[in-house]
């Protein structure tokens, strides 16, 4: 039993030694950001204040964060950990408590954070394919410019020891394995964590935590995108602005969402979703290869940095 379960990844925090090279950046990957009090935050269509953190310093991971249900949920965490519930200082407010994980990865638990107005998607007539034809006597024009990113659907983080964290995560937040990566029957190199949201679908993963010969650290975040056509237009914004591809586009097998890896300014790795599984907790765990991780169902192969 866990101490609570979070809902949803709510935001990634980095260092950066130039906000406006980052703003600029985020602007073309589809995000929109705002300078508040000195920190950068950008926000996405959907409903969370923001999504990506960037305060001003030498170029870092500086944390993730996850949203709880309640207020009640981080007194709880705080009783348990010895730590603080204290007011959010950020766009929406509430309140965050902060911990760190068995590598030193910091965590902000937030919760009560005011919902921001929702923007626009766009507006798309159906998709037409051989086996049906919704869409007739109706052109399709999707327009061109940067991808709509909605959310953050998830983090990846590398860690020193797998089962150690994963047994952190897995005791505070109540993290449930979709699937485990098993190089052998004994030895698991990580797994793919979706929350535990009881009947409601969630994303096959939330986090992924991966033990990794670079050893600890940020892998990359990955943000859902409107659909396959705007992760398209996206993708041509980015290459357009010579911003950096690191892999992409094709389809996961494991999660089956297309995805498309870019690079920050600082190297950190973002990726654009779309089209990804939803599980119940019902659902349960399985487990898979080294092989099901790296290959894809369609799209280039990871290039070596992606390993
Ligand atoms: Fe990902």
């Amino acid at each position: 039993m866990s101490l609570i379960k979070v809902e949803d990844i709510a935001f990634v925090r980095f260092r950066a030694p130039d906000l406006s090279e980052m703003a600029g950046f985020l602007e073309d990957f589809g995000l929109v950001p705002q300078l508040v009090d000195g920190v950068l935050y950008a926000r996405g269509a959907g409903a969370a204040p923001f999504l990506h953190v960037t305060e001003e310093g030498e170029a870092s991971f500086a944390g993730v964060g996850l949203r709880a249900a309640s207020v009640a949920d981080l007194e709880k965490l705080a009783k348990a950990e010895d730590a603080e519930v204290r007011r959010l200082d950020a766009p929406g407010g509430g309140q965050v408590i902060r911990l760190t994980d068995p590598d030193g990865h910091v965590v902000e638990v937030v919760a009560g954070q005011a919902a921001a107005p929702e923007r626009a998607l766009p507006a798309r007539p159906p998709w037409n394919s051989a086996a049906g034809r919704p869409r007739q006597r109706q052109t399709k024009r999707t327009g061109m410019g940067a991808a709509h990113v909605v959310r953050l659907g998830h983090c990846v983080l590398n860690v020193s020891n797998f089962r150690a964290s994963e047994r952190w995560w897995k005791d505070r937040f109540g993290f449930i394995t979709s699937d485990e990566i098993a190089l052998s029957p004994e030895f698991s190199v990580g797994a793919f964590l979706r929350c535990d949201r009881g009947d409601t679908p969630t994303d096959h993963h939330t986090l992924f935590l991966v033990q990794s010969p670079k050893g600890p650290g940020f892998n990359h975040a990955a943000f859902e995108v409107a659909d396959l056509d705007d992760l398209m237009a996206g993708h041509d914004r980015l290459k357009a602005a010579g911003r950096k591809a690191e892999w992409g586009v094709g389809r996961h097998i494991l999660g089956s969402q297309v995805f498309d890896y870019w690079r920050d300014p600082w190297g950190h790795i973002l990726e654009h979703w779309t089209d990804g599984d939803l599980f119940t907790a019902a659902d349960g765990s399985n487990t898979a290869t080294l092989q099901d991780l790296m290959a894809v169902q369609w799209g280039p192969l990871a290039p070596p940095t992606m390993a």
